[in-house]
């Protein structure tokens, strides 16, 4: 469906032309001051030197030929030359009938979509989940959800880090602990075993540990270090061992992020694009854009425009080994052989932005993507505690993802038993879903790049900019709906009215803007705008009910037309999180 805004400007665009102006002069926006009007034209002030005539004659020409048109209520000429509007209630409730009866409510699917993958998640096997990767997964799959909707192919893969010395520390240590397993054998020949030799428990423990002891025993780090280099030359124990972590820890993984909602399309590992990488070093040798420098394999990619520097991509350092940046170059030969991307999005703390900077800049040189495919960093910022340092536990610990959720869970349920007395198990599974909300919404709400404080007692508010006040709006539609039910009516649809007060035809305003919220959310990347629009609404939804008695009204068809209006509002609010990536309770 077209949007609002377009359908209004278009009206005034033709008065402007049959008064002999050119039409885009015409173009209206949302009024800044909602208390003189709706909608506001300025184009009379940008007519002036064109027509070298003063901006309220053209105003009140154009003012003129929009007296008596449907769309508007209330056509105003304002010196020294607005065209103030409001929109007439008719044609608000004509538009809330098309949004109604749509299945996109509203908004219209991209003519041109898009193979779109997402890059998010980059969780580090073998490491437990911190509050760090939270933002990735939950930015990331908001992202994932608003694009799909747009229209989108999308493709999410959470690209895990499985590769490099943090493989070489573990199998180390486990080797420092457990000598006689077959994996450090190297003339064994017979099958391994099937059974990991330690739990996911163990392993969370085990990386830490490693990682202290390489820091302090010289020894022992030559060892991780070799181990890694066996590892990646394929030893066989070695890699069996190392298959053994990916398959306790990527378990655990899709538990953690099947819990947070998130959900990816491809389960891919930094492992996965290493076959690649000799052929694409090959290629960038061969064609001369990569070359030796002090040992190392290097492209430079500084550009003539550069105000600061940017040093040149390392492929290959002096030992022969691949980076970082290696690995998401051949990602990027895969992902292009594999899917043929239009576009890639990559979800990572800001501080990665100059690795991005090199790998964007690095596969545009080489031609190892086209012209024409979007490559895109999202750089996030902290989450940080209300000391305004980096998150932490209690105690000053590193927050565990799993920790985390469960102190907000149980923040939650206490909430909600206190509230009213509620069925237990009912109120864990609500307590499970409301503190969803609380941690995604206070994270989405936030322009990803900015730091944000985590702020548990505000996040599980039922009052204010938060996910539970969200969700407490839902749930108090819903109530109304089932009692209406309850009580022998039936929700449908096609009915809504001409609003009959103010505080109904703000809420129609409000639902009107949903197209163009998502359209901009995906533009611009930014799911916080989606929070800012269900804010919004929720407050004028309110706003309505509380100055209006719903059930208890007396004319039928009145009534009809709110329980709709109502209904249509819990829809876009419940579209609205899905993209936001949680849901609502039936109670709470
Ligand atoms: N695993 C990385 C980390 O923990 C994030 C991966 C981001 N994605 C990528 N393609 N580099 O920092």
């Amino acid at each position: 469906m077209k949007k609002i805004l377009d359908l209004i400007s278009q009206e005034v665009m033709d008065a402007f032309a049959a008064c002999g102006y050119e039409a885009s002069y015409g173009k209206t926006g949302i009024s800044n001051r909602p208390d003189l009007c709706e909608y506001q034209c300025n184009g009379a002030m940008a007519a002036k030197k064109k027509y070298q005539k003063a901006p309220i004659l053209i105003a009140q020409e154009v003012a003129a030929k929009l007296q008596g048109n449907p769309v508007f209520e209330e056509v105003n000429a304002v010196n020294p030359g607005f065209i103030n509007l409001r929109v007439s209630g008719d044609f608000l409730a004509d538009y809330i009938l098309k949004m109604q009866a749509d299945r996109d409510l509203s908004v219209e699917k991209t003519a041109q979509p898009k193979t779109i993958i997402i890059d998010y998640g980059g969780a580090n096997v073998a490491k437990p989940l911190h509050v760090g990767h939270l933002r990735s997964a939950v930015i990331g799959e908001s992202i994932k959800r608003i694009a799909r909707f747009a229209g989108h192919r999308v493709i999410g893969d959470v690209h895990l880090g499985d590769w490099g010395l943090q493989m070489g520390l573990i199998i180390t240590e486990v080797r420092r602990r457990q000598p006689d397993l077959p994996y450090f054998d190297e003339s064994y020949t017979g099958e391994y075993p099937a059974e990991a030799p330690f739990t996911i428990s163990e392993l969370e423990e085990i990386y830490p540990a490693a990682s202290a002891r390489s820091k302090e025993d010289e020894a022992f780090r030559a060892e991780a270090l070799q181990a890694t280099a066996k590892l990646q030359d394929g030893v066989r124990g070695y890699r069996a061992l190392w298959q053994h972590i990916l398959n306790v820890s990527i378990a655990d993984l899709k538990v953690n992020y099947d819990n947070l909602n998130v959900e990816f399309d491809l389960w891919k590992k930094e492992s996965d694009a290493q076959p690649y990488i000799p052929e694409m070093v090959e290629y960038m040798k061969r064609e001369g854009y990569a070359y030796e420098d002090q040992g190392a394999l290097i492209v430079d990619i500084r550009k003539e425009t550069d105000t600061k520097e940017v040093p040149p991509c390392i492929i290959l350092k002096s030992d022969g080994a691949a980076l970082y940046t290696t690995t998401d170059l051949a990602t990027i030969v895969d992902r292009m052989r594999t899917y043929r991307p239009d576009a890639m999005i990559y979800l990572a703390d800001k501080r990665q932005e100059m690795h991005f900077t090199q790998v964007f800049r690095c596969a545009r040189r080489t031609g190892l993507v086209s012209e024409e495919t979007g490559l895109s960093f999202i750089g996030f910022g902290t989450m940080n505690g209300r000391d305004g340092r980096p998150f932490k536990t209690r105690e000053g610990g590193v927050m565990r993802l799993e920790r985390l959720i469960a102190e907000i869970n149980d923040e939650m349920y206490r909430k909600i038993i206190e509230n009213h007395d509620a069925d237990p198990q009912e109120a864990r599974e609500t307590a499970r879903l409301v503190g969803l909300s609380a941690i995604k919404y206070g994270d989405l709400s936030n322009q990803a790049s900015k730091d944000y404080i985590f702020d548990t007692d505000k996040f599980t508010s039922f009052e204010g900019n938060t996910g539970p006040y969200i969700l407490y709006t839902i749930v108090r539609i819903k109530s109304i709906l089932s009692k209406y039910r309850e009580n022998g009516g039936s929700v449908e649809e096609g009915h809504i009215l001409a609003p009959s007060g103010a505080g109904e035809k703000n809420l129609m305003m409000e639902l009107v803007k949903f197209n163009g919220t998502i359209e901009q959310a995906y533009e611009e990347l930014a799911p916080h705008k989606i929070c800012a629009f269900i804010y919004d609404l929720a407050n004028a939804f309110n706003r309505f009910y509380h100055e209006t008695r719903i059930l208890g009204e007396e004319d039928a068809a009145r009534q009809t037309s709110w329980i709709e209006l109502l209904d249509l509002t819990r829809k876009v609010l419940e579209t609205g999180i899905d993209l936001l990536g949680f849901s609502a309770p039936e109670r709470m």
